[in-house]
């Protein structure tokens, strides 16, 4: 089938060259003319697992290419994915949908012939009404159809995510379009995918539901932990004995920093958002992202009482800066909140992360990038593992810092406190 990704972003690129992996035409489009360009030359703007073998694979075979021109790659596909960003808009909750709205307005000049066109991109409920009306200002209702088809991935695992997913919904009533997608999935379905087929509202709803339902999974365990601080638990068995019960399952209850990234955040303030405009109250939703946006506050009053309140001059080394492991992303990481906040009250900070430096701390007096794990640590009074990288899990601390003391604060819970205390070492970890 001859597909166009309109954005090239985590999601447009990933399904692109999927999609073109499993023998289908795919132009991938972009307006950043720096990521196209250095797409065209194999270079990989993201990092993802995997994907750049599969980019140049696919473009060396001519199943995948990259273009600036909309209109062009409109009118030479068939199937029309947009996948553009939708953040939060500034200074408010709900989605910035500019982006899916200029989208649909570019394509609405360039339909020739029928074109299903697919929302990728994670949009409120009623968005995909509002471009089909778009669409019919220049055209008419039997040239296109707006179909639903939200995207599950997770960075970091996108690849996995997108070839093995659990589900895939398709919120449309059309049933040729219907028909087409799911022999665009057959390959996927047939190794074990569910496909479901709903109202364009419904799969909209579906993606917020999800990541709302996630979000709170993950808030509900981190205040767990707060109360097993308190009560000399070991948060790691009640996540244990709560996930073996199946109506709850295991994944998502590991206690952590506050959850970040291009998606719970910004997918749970915008269905909050979406509820209000139809005068209804999700209240619980809205004491996961109050009690959510306490928790990067919550860990830094830890990090005082860690080091007695003297922070001023202290070395503090943060293993980790990403939101999660293996992505680069850094959209929403609580160590934007964090970092900054040590930075100000005097603190030496240094940090590395296996995905280089970041531009978000580029500009902050006494943060700066060291590029290995060893440089990092060495002479630093407390070191904040982070982000759950494997990089981090094995580090043989104490040759690393030599006749000092140290105390580590690991965030992920990814060393056995007993192991780390046996050494000396004074070790903090979350609800245990
Ligand atoms: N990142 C994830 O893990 C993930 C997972 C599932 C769903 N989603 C959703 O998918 C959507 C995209 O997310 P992302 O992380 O890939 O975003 P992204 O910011 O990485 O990529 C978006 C891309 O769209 C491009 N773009 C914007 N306007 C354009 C236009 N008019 N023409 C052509 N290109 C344009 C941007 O230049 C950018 O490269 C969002 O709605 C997000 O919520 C993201």
């Amino acid at each position: 089938m001859k597909l166009c990704m309109i954005g090239t972003g985590y999601v447009g690129l990933v399904s692109g060259v999927c999609f073109a992996d499993l023998g289908n035409d795919v132009i991938c489009v972009d307006k950043d003319l720096k990521k196209i360009d250095q797409l065209s030359k194999g270079k990989i703007p993201i990092f993802e697992p995997g994907l750049e073998e599969l980019v140049i694979k696919n473009f060396r075979n001519k199943r995948l290419s990259f273009s600036t021109d909309l209109k062009d790659s409109i009118k030479k596909s068939d199937i029309i994915f947009i996948c553009v960003g939708t953040p939060t808009k500034k200074g408010g909750a709900s989605a910035d949908l500019s982006q899916i709205y200029s989208v649909a307005k570019e394509i609405s000049l360039s339909i020739d012939k029928f074109k299903i066109i697919i929302t990728k991109s994670t949009v409120p409920v009623t968005t995909g009404d509002e471009i089909e009306k778009i669409l019919l200002k220049k055209n008419k209702q039997n040239k296109f159809t707006v179909v639903s088809n939200p995207e599950f991935l997770r960075e970091g695992e996108a690849i996995n995510d997108f070839r093995y997913p659990d589900r895939i919904v398709i919120g449309t009533n059309d049933k040729k379009s219907n028909k087409i997608l799911n022999n665009l999935y057959t390959p996927l379905i047939s190794k074990g995918a569910v496909y479901i087929n709903t109202s364009r509202r419904a799969a909209e709803l579906i993606k917020y539901a999800a990541n709302a339902f996630l979000a709170t999974k993950i808030t509900f365990i981190n205040e767990i932990a707060n109360l097993c601080e308190k009560t000399d638990i070991n948060i790691e068995d009640i996540s244990i004995g709560m996930g073996l019960d199946k109506r709850i399952g295991s994944r998502f209850l590991r206690a952590g920093p506050a959850y970040g990234g291009s998606c719970f955040p910004k997918d749970t303030k915008a269905i909050i958002s979406t509820a209000e405009k139809f005068k209804t109250n999700l209240s619980v939703i809205k004491s996961v992202v109050n009690s959510n946006e306490n928790r990067s506050h919550l860990l830094l009053n830890r990090v005082y009482q860690i080091l007695g309140k003297k922070i001023k001059n202290k070395k503090i080394t943060f293993l980790g800066v990403t939101f999660k492991a293996n992505t680069d992303d850094m959209r929403d990481s609580s160590s934007l909140v964090m970092i900054p906040s040590l930075a100000k009250k005097g603190a030496i900070i240094k940090y590395f992360d296996p995905t280089g430096h970041k531009k978000e701390f580029r500009n902050l007096k006494n943060v700066s990038f060291e590029n290995s794990i060893k440089k990092s640590i060495e002479n630093s009074d407390l070191i904040i593992i982070h982000t759950e990288w494997n990089d981090f899990r094995s580090i043989n601390f104490k040759k690393f810092i030599k006749g000092k003391k140290f105390i580590i604060y690991d965030m992920r819970n990814i060393y056995l406190p007993s192991k780390i205390k046996a050494q000396g070492i004074k070790y903090f970890s979350v609800g245990r």
